[in-house]
């Protein structure tokens, strides 16, 4: 059974639009999903409610419940469990952490979210767990050269995981429908996204499970982006390629960005 949180301590990211989303597009694409809710608000536990089929189960665990609801998951023949967290809940989170093959963290494309997702990664990397970034609710219109490229090298890195989901009312309409946006309108853009993002998902997740052998402990994503971070100041780049060029810290755009501007 693959375990994917969405973790971000930092509300509003996305959390649990995506994880919804993520549990559909998997069960669209044969697996046997199971999402577990920590929220005490409990959000998907309503979502599900408006679904009404219980092809997409999820329930709600309590704190400190989360490993043996997660066994008992995997004795049952689920293949995917997808868990969504709470936002500001440091213990909520770290549980969701320490049980996860992959740890999910979203963050708007703007420098408070990105900065706000630094006690997220310190918590996860303390874990010793493999973690990507997601961006969410980018602009939907094309993305500048500078982002771009930016992306490019983050996904390439395995940092961050494609494709960049952007802000449509799909999202918004398929929650209350208890749908993701696959069901609701599956020739659509959202839909498109969420297909490619799950697949960007099970490829990480079944190299993790292929890479995982005891004498491992390192997994091949992290240690690549644990190496970037070391040979120069690659957090920094991951602002630097989302910030506009002429504000801030934001580094000089290269000279062909330039060119076309003039
Ligand atoms: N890609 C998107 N397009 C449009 N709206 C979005 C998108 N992603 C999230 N939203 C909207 O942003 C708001 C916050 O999303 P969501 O509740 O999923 O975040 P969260 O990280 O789970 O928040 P919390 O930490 O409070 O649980 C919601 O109103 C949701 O509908
Ligand atoms: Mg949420």
């Amino acid at each position: 059974m693959h375990i994917v949180a969405f973790v971000a301590q930092k509300g509003g990211s996305g959390k649990s639009t995506l994880a919804s989303n993520v549990a559909v597009a998997g069960h669209l694409a044969g697996e046997r999903v199971f999402i577990c809710d920590l929220d005490p608000l409990q959000l998907l536990v309503k979502w599900s409610k408006a679904r009404k089929a219980v092809d997409v189960p999820v329930e709600h665990i309590p704190p400190g419940k989360l490993a043996p609801a997660l066994a008992a998951l995997a004795s049952k023949g689920v293949t995917l469990a997808v868990i969504d967290t709470p936002g500001a809940d440091p213990a909520a989170c770290e549980e969701a952490i320490r049980a996860a093959d992959l740890c999910v963290i979203p963050a708007r494309p703007n420098t408070l979210d990105i900065w706000a997702s630094e006690a997220t990664l310190a918590k996860v990397r303390s874990c010793g767990k493999d973690y990507a970034f997601l961006l969410n609710q980018c602009p939907p219109a094309q993305q500048g050269v500078r982002v771009e490229r930016g992306a490019q090298a983050l996904q390439q890195l395995g940092a961050l995981l494609a494709p960049l989901v952007s802000t449509r009312v799909d999202y918004q309409d398929a929650i209350r429908l208890g749908l993701g946006v696959g069901e609701l309108n599956p020739s659509g853009v959202a839909a498109r996204e969420m297909r490619r993002l799950w697949a960007s998902l099970r490829g990480r997740l079944e190299e993790n499970a292929r890479s995982a052998a005891p004498e491992l402990s390192l997994f091949p994503y992290r240690s690549f982006f644990d190496q970037a971070i070391k040979a120069h100041d690659f957090y920094a780049s991951f602002l630097n390629a989302l910030l506009p060029a002429d504000r801030g810290t934001a580094e000089r755009p290269p000279p062909e960005d330039a060119a076309r501007r003039r």
